[in-house]
């Protein structure tokens, strides 16, 4: 267990820069995800971490071992580094039982037979795959597969873990089950822990931190709190969660409040990231929960607030829900309700007070 240091990180291919000087420091024990969309630079940023390429510059510390500085002319190999690396595919030897899967790494570091055997039955009741030592890997579903690659990597007693979209080839149900098991894993093991996402609801569940990236930056770090309800510009508020951004302009500034006139001449009360000027034009971002439909206009919903006029554009059937799509001044806002409203009808739309977001409008 040891604390992780990242400085100043940079990884060019050619013109691309892939990694664009990425710092952050990860606690001993700590569950940090790496979120972002496709190509921002994740799995790059853990093959940093893992050894598996070489950046172009910046300083990698395990502790307090240097594992990587492009200053000094120092690069520690894979093998040295004792990182833990889970992929989305489990690369398991299809050969071999899960028993021998599991001996293969302790071999390799010449673990003896009696503690081979002893580490591989801790870490398969850890998974809960204690059942299965003696089948192959065809034999197994992909859950099981998964939590055998992953026993296959705690059975050398990493003192890093890295997981690269570890949960993405398991279907919708199985990954929610596998994210409830990893979480209970995590807090078992306490081993610090990168995990890379493309998936928010994930991130948001399981990580003591985030670092949100985009474009090879790191565009936010903070708890999934921080994250969700302090986004730290409109890509944040729209990539984690989804949001509705309505254009207006800045009236007047109090202290991390702002006062917003939007296009319908109301006014919405909101918190500001970044200090704003009066007179600037600005986004205002609101998070589907906060936006509260009921039937008529001019239904307010309490004290403070903001209310608004809307009409419905569009209904899907959701279950226990219905997903509405509302046309509100203009703007076509995504919102939730069990309630029942047909298309085309008025609806008011209550902002709660502290149900939104603003940002200057080039951010
Ligand atoms: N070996 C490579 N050569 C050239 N470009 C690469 C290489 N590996 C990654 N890239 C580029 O670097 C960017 C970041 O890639 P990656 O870290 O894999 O993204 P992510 O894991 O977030 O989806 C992408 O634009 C990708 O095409
Ligand atoms: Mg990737």
């Amino acid at each position: 267990m040891v604390d992780l240091v990242v400085d100043k990180l940079i990884r060019r291919y050619g013109a691309l820069q892939a990694i664009d000087d990425v710092s952050f420091t990860v606690k001993s024990g700590e569950f940090l995800t790496l979120l972002g969309p496709s190509g921002c630079g994740k799995s790059t940023t853990l093959g940093a971490l893992a050894g598996l390429d070489k950046p172009t510059e910046g300083l990698i510390k395990f502790g307090d071992r240097t594992i990587f500085d492009s200053k000094k002319n120092i690069y520690v190999s894979a093998e040295a580094r004792n990182c833990g690396l889970v992929f989305q595919s489990y690369a398991l030897w299809p050969h071999m039982t899960i028993e021998q899967n599991l001996a293969f790494p302790l071999k390799l570091r010449k673990v003896g037979s009696a503690e081979r055997t002893r580490r591989i039955q801790e870490v398969l009741t850890l998974v809960e795959m204690q059942d299965y030592a003696q089948r192959y890997p065809n034999q197994l579903s992909g859950g099981q597969q998964q939590r055998v690659a992953l026993a296959r990597t705690l059975v050398y007693q990493p003192s890093i873990l890295l997981l690269d979209e570890p949960l993405s080839n398991l279907d919708a149900k199985l990954r929610d089950k596998a994210r409830i098991w990893l979480s209970e894993l995590q807090a078992q093991v306490k081993l610090t822990t990168i995990y890379v996402t493309h998936d928010q609801s994930e991130a948001l569940a399981l990580s003591d931190r985030i670092a949100v990236m985009n474009k090879g930056k790191i565009v936010q770090l903070g708890t999934p709190h921080e994250i969700y309800s302090r986004p730290a510009d409109p890509f944040v508020a729209d990539f984690i969660g989804t949001s509705t951004f309505f254009p207006g302009r800045v009236q007047s500034v109090s202290g991390e409040c702002a006062t917003i006139a939007l296009a319908s001449g109301k006014t919405i009360a909101a918190k500001s990231v970044k200090a704003l000027r009066a007179g600037a034009d600005v986004v205002v971002a609101v998070r589907p929960e906060n936006l509260r439909l009921s039937a008529g206009q001019g239904a307010r919903m309490g004290d403070q607030g903001t209310l608004l006029n809307g009409r419905i554009v569009s209904r899907s059937y959701l279950g226990a829900t219905n997903q509405y799509l509302v046309n509100i001044d203009g703007v076509v806002a995504k919102t939730e309700t069990p309630e029942d409203f047909s298309v085309d009808t008025d609806v008011s739309v209550w902002i709660p007070a502290h149900g939104s977001v603003v940002f200057a409008k080039d951010s």
